[in-house]
């Protein structure tokens, strides 16, 4: 059985692969993996994105079963290992449950659950083979509160990507891989923008911290549960949220 001691937050000699790593979380936690020694794979929809200095930029559409097959082969053939996996490709909705289409939910659950099971598929057998291996999935508040503004669609996807990951923490154990989720409250990003209409309610009403979340607080959080500091932790769904949802 693969055991593992908690240590430092360093990720010296580990190779991290970010989904939606040029979204405003993706690319803050991308940064965060590589002031912490990271060899960091950024990578999302778009052909070009620059991410930072020192971070390798690949597309791929989490949707497509052959884009995952050839970008994570094209990765392990260049640094030969995947350590850490960090799904954060997204996209979200908010009509109601009588407004929602059916186009609406297959849409979001292929970006939500699919580009979450594509390269978790792929990589969580390699990782239970080498005997390390931590995947942290971009999950939300929404899936346990019933959204902020999001609509039915979102929540129900969400809620599928914490279900998932703690399955993979289940099965992952026995061979030193860990599973976890980030469950972000309002962080202010472009997609927080989107179901606000850029005129979100106040935050002194509604966040008990007094703030809306920023990309920051999400890649600190990020950066503990793929270190070496949160090795007794697996299957945990952690909320940073500033005091909006406690469990
Ligand atoms: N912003 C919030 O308030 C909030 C709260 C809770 C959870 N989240 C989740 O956190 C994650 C990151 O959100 P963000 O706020 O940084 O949003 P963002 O819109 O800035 O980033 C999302 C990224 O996902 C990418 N993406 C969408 N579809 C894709 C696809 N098919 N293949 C590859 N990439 C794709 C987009 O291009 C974008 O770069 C998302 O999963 C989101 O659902 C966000």
């Amino acid at each position: 059985m693969a055991q593992h001691l908690s240590g430092p937050a360093d990720l010296t000699g580990q190779v991290a692969l970010i989904t939606g790593g040029a979204g405003a979380m993706g690319r803050a936690i991308s940064q965060a993996f590589r002031d912490a020694g990271a060899t960091v794979v950024a990578t999302d929809r778009a052909e070009n994105e620059d991410i930072g200095p020192g971070i390798e930029y690949r597309q791929y559409d989490v949707t497509s079963i052959e884009q995952t097959d050839s970008v994570i082969d094209a990765v392990l053939a260049k640094h030969g290992k995947v350590d850490i996996l960090v799904l954060c490709a997204g996209t979200i909705a908010r009509s109601t449950l009588a407004e929602s289409t059916d186009e609406e939910w297959q849409s979001l659950f292929d970006v939500n659950v699919m580009g979450v099971v594509h390269p978790a598929r792929k990589l969580f057998p390699i990782m239970c083979e080498k005997g390390y291996g931590k995947i942290l999935a971009a999950g939300s508040i929404a899936a346990k509160n019933g959204g902020v503004a999001s609509g039915p669609a979102y929540v129900a996807a969400k809620s599928a990507v914490h279900g998932m990951v703690r399955w993979m923490a289940k099965a992952g154990a026995a061979h030193g891989v860990y599973a976890n989720t980030l469950a972000p409250g309002p962080v202010e990003t472009a997609m927080w923008a989107s179901v606000t209409s850029g005129k979100p309610p106040s935050a002194a009403g509604s966040v008990p911290l007094g703030r809306y979340g920023q990309a920051e607080d999400i890649a600190q959080a990020a950066l503990f549960l793929c270190s070496p500091a949160s090795n007794w932790i697996t299957g945990t769904s952690l909320d940073i949220s500033g005091g909006m949802w406690m469990d």
